[in-house]
């Protein structure tokens, strides 16, 4: 889309209209490229005010959005059009509790998942006021959101927990020095969140007023699959309650057998929804294997998960090998791969390490080819070895030293080699 209106077609005078208003960025500098630019306002003077509707079938593909895979390709996520748009509207309309006089805002990227579903589908479905925000939640300060809550009186807010852990770090004043009374309902998506981060969230942000819907979903699930209905399910921090209607979970054992009652295992669900993928797009092969294979008969999500006494579901992670970086997926696979493309890196495993406020953050080792120059030749050992063995690799990255049974590995003495020569490789 534009960046940058060159002088000629930004300021072409628009009949009886006003200027158009240009992007709030005039030192970004993006030279006009007449064979792909095209102005906005060139082409809406000369744009029809009617548009015939196109009749679709219920089925016909709506879009298809691509997210990591655990085997490095990724998948491309389809979706068709009046099962997500059913289920993204009746979710967004039932988890919020939208009401027709609602302000409106999501903060996430509008080309993730939750920017389809929840800024553009849900809210537009129901006619909603919403708040689109292009920008950081520390620039040009860190109250830039609540700065926006009170000039927009945004009433049900949306955002994840790493922004919510990075903005704790600066403590309650930037939060209080805005009012925010209009808040009514405050949601989380993307990640666990940490009770702490809950707790910020709802005491210092919400005021204890406001109910908190941590609403746990995936690209795959097209909108909220367990999420709490604000003020009418009593929440505990940190989990993600109870499926909302019509979604049926179960949690398995590595064996595939259903457990009962308090219990933890593989998250997965027993029926469809109408917001369920449909397939990956061109291979469908690769969605029945990735999803139905491992457990026939249920839909299976690649996380765990805990279920309580009371019922309530808990998710503890990934249980693949995805990482989750600031509410983003990532395969280690796929990093994998992009480091070794380099040609100077034979070998890469990656693995995640604890962060503060992304969650979780990719720890890279790489093997150099032979010839390279690099201060440690202990990459190339670990190449000649073959085999890599991730667990260990996680506990070095944690710094953990008790390491299990390591008799499989070719030559134990890098695992020391590696423990001193700890460095985080910031990604
Ligand atoms: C994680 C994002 C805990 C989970 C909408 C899932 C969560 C993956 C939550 C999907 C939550 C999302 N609590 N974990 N409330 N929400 N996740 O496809 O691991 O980008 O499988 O969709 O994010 O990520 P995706």
């Amino acid at each position: 889309m534009l960046k940058h209106l060159s002088k000629e077609e930004g300021d072409a005078p628009l009949g009886s209209q006003s200027p158009p208003a240009k992007r709030p960025c005039p030192d970004l500098q993006v030279p006009w490229n007449p064979e792909v630019d095209l102005c906005w306002h060139t082409l809406v003077r000369g744009a029809s005010d009617e548009c015939e509707p196109e009749w679709c079938e219920s089925e016909d593909p709506l879009f298809i959005l691509y997210t990591s895979g655990s085997t490095g390709k990724p998948k491309g996520v389809l979706h068709t059009l009046s099962g997500y748009m059913l289920y993204t509207a009746l979710t967004f309309k039932l988890v919020f509790d939208y009401q027709p006089d609602d302000v409106y805002w999501c903060t996430a990227d509008i080309g993730w998942i939750t920017g389809h579903s929840y800024i553009t589908y849900g809210p537009l479905a129901n006619g909603a006021t919403s708040v689109l925000f292009e920008g950081l939640p520390t620039y040009p300060d860190v109250s830039r959101m609540w700065e926006i809550v009170d000039k927009y009186h945004v009433t049900k807010f949306y955002t994840a927990p790493t922004a919510i852990r990075l903005l704790m770090k600066y403590g309650r004043e930037p939060v209080q020095k805005y009012k925010r009374d209009s808040l009514k309902v405050l949601g989380t998506v993307g990640e666990p969140i940490n009770p702490e981060a809950w707790q910020w969230y709802y005491s210092v942000v919400g005021e204890k007023r406001c109910p908190i819907v941590d609403t746990f979903w995936q690209t795959e699930t097209g909108g909220h699959v367990l999420t709490p209905l604000p003020a009418a399910t009593p929440m505990k921090p940190g989990s993600a309650t109870f499926p909302f209607f019509g979604v049926v979970p179960a949690v398995l054992n590595e064996s595939g057998e259903e457990l009962e009652g308090a219990s933890e295992g593989y998250l997965v669900f027993k029926q469809p929804w109408p917001g369920v993928m449909r397939t990956v797009y061109g291979n469908q092969q690769r969605f029945e294997t990735t999803y139905f294979k491992k457990f026939p008969g249920y839909y299976v999500t690649g996380d765990g998960c805990r279920r309580d006494k009371d019922g309530y579901y808990w998710i503890t992670g990934r249980i693949d090998d995805m990482l989750n970086v600031s509410g983003h997926l990532l395969s280690t696979a796929e990093v994998e791969s992009a480091l070794a493309e380099h040609e100077a890196v034979a070998e890469a495993a990656v693995v995640g390490r604890p962060h503060p406020v992304k969650g979780e953050s990719l720890y890279c080792f790489v093997t150099l080819t032979d010839g390279v120059t690099y201060s440690r030749t202990l990459e190339a050992e670990l190449k000649k070895q073959g085999k890599i063995m991730r667990r260990v690799l996680r506990k070095i990255a944690c710094d953990e030293r008790d390491l299990g049974d390591i008799s499989t590995l070719a030559d134990s003495s890098v695992v020391e080699h590696l423990f001193q020569n700890r460095c985080c490789v910031g990604v």
